[in-house]
């Protein structure tokens, strides 16, 4: 797989950056599109119970709709090296009075700080992408799970064909980098988000890795004409 590649001091030291607009500027410039991909990514767990570790879960929207689905029978875990994030993912879980069901902490993605085989499934939103060492990235999230569990992947994809495929790129490269840099202050930053979305993936590229990380029954599913991809994989019983 190729890598669009910034370093990982860069990586965090932007994610801290714009910590503060994250929320309000992903719900604006997807025009709340977010929401119903997250919600989309956290039903393919399919009822699942137990508990869930969430990789770069940022300012924690997919650890709080993993519980939103399922409030009785789930704990979530989420992991992210930015602390700003954190910080943020763990008052909104605060003021939702989650905090008996989510827990945060900061690590690494490319070496998670669990035993193998602990979690129910692991999740990864809009994480991978920037991650130079993904397959690593995946194998860590295989290692931490118990077979038979889910990794389940939603990123941000190149659209194959259609009105979008053609959007896609104005949208991301002319509109997109104005507007973020404008509100979050922070121009390198939403410079870089396109960048890292057109040097990159076809779902087919995501299943590839998760396939090359030993995950069974691999399949995805394309969101908003294919702007978005869930890719899901199973780890051998
Ligand atoms: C685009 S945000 C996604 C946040 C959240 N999952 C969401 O759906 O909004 C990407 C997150 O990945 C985190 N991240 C990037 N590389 C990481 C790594 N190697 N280890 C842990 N977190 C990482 C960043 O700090 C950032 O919070």
């Amino acid at each position: 797989m190729k890598n669009y590649f910034l370093h990982p001091d860069s990586i965090r030291s932007l994610f801290d950056n714009i910590a503060p607009t994250y929320d309000f500027l992903n719900h604006l410039l997807s025009l709340r599109r977010d929401l119903y991909w997250r919600k989309m990514a956290v039903q393919e767990l399919n009822g699942l119970k137990g508990w869930i570790l969430d990789i770069a879960t940022g300012t924690g929207d997919v650890a709080i709709e993993i519980i939103h689905q399922n409030d009785r029978q789930r704990k979530v875990y989420g992991l992210d090296f930015s602390e700003p994030m954190i910080k943020r993912a763990r008052q909104k879980v605060f003021e939702k009075n989650l905090s008996k069901t989510i827990a945060f902490s900061l690590g690494d993605a490319l070496s998670l700080p669990f035993r193998d085989n602990t979690f129910d499934a692991s999740t990864i939103a809009f994480g991978l992408r920037n991650i130079v060492k993904k397959e690593q990235a995946l194998f860590e999230m295989v290692r931490v799970i118990k077979r038979g569990g889910k990794v389940i992947v939603l990123e941000f994809t190149l659209p194959e064909k259609g009105l979008m495929r053609r959007l896609f790129p104005v949208y991301f490269q002319r509109i997109l980098p104005r507007l973020g840099g404008l509100i979050s202050g922070d121009r390198g930053a939403y410079a870089y988000l396109p960048e890292s979305v057109l040097h990159f993936a076809s779902a087919e590229n995501y299943e590839e890795a998760m396939r090359s990380v030993g995950l069974e029954s691999v399949g995805s599913q394309s969101l908003t004409g294919g702007i978005a991809s869930i890719i899901s994989g199973m780890k051998k019983c």
